[in-house]
């Protein structure tokens, strides 16, 4: 977990995003989340912005986060991983919390397996950015900031 200060956005990452890196790289790319999660912490700086990065495999954790993130976060940014293509629960999550959501993939979901078109988080996020391998955080990053200011 990095340092929560007072303007602090939450980056969660669903299951198998731990395995960037190593996992199907000519989707994903060859960056690891550590690299992610680097990158975004110094853009963040520039912004004036800290940001608490976390990964889990499991919903339930994810969703514990995404409930406490109202009073601990200005923005959330959320790679739910495949859990966006099933997850009512996490919606609802994202529906009881007041701040802006971003949801986040680094492939273009909509140039692959039809399964993966449907998003049952996008209803509860104000945007979605796909398709910019890790540069996708970045430029969520820069859409949460312009919410945000
Ligand atoms: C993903 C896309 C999902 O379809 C997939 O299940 C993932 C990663 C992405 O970042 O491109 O785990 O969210």
């Amino acid at each position: 977990m990095t340092n929560v200060s007072e303007k602090n956005i939450l980056v969660l990452n669903g299951p198998n995003l731990n395995m960037l890196g190593t996992r199907e790289p000519e989707i994903y790319g060859s960056e690891t989340l550590f690299d992610i999660e680097k990158n975004m912490a110094a853009h963040a700086g520039t912004l004036g912005y800290s940001i608490d990065f976390r990964q889990s495999n499991s919903e339930s954790e994810l969703i514990g986060w995404i409930q406490e993130a109202g009073n601990n976060a200005q923005a959330i940014l959320l790679n739910a991983g495949a859990f966006t293509h099933t997850s009512v629960a996490i919606l609802d999550a994202l529906q009881t919390v007041d701040i802006p959501v971003i949801e986040v993939h680094l492939s273009n979901i909509f140039r692959r397996e039809e399964f993966r078109h449907h998003s049952y988080i996008s209803p509860a996020a104000n945007g979605v950015i796909c398709g910019f391998g890790g540069n996708s955080y970045i430029l969520a990053l820069d859409a949460a900031h312009a919410i945000l200011s």
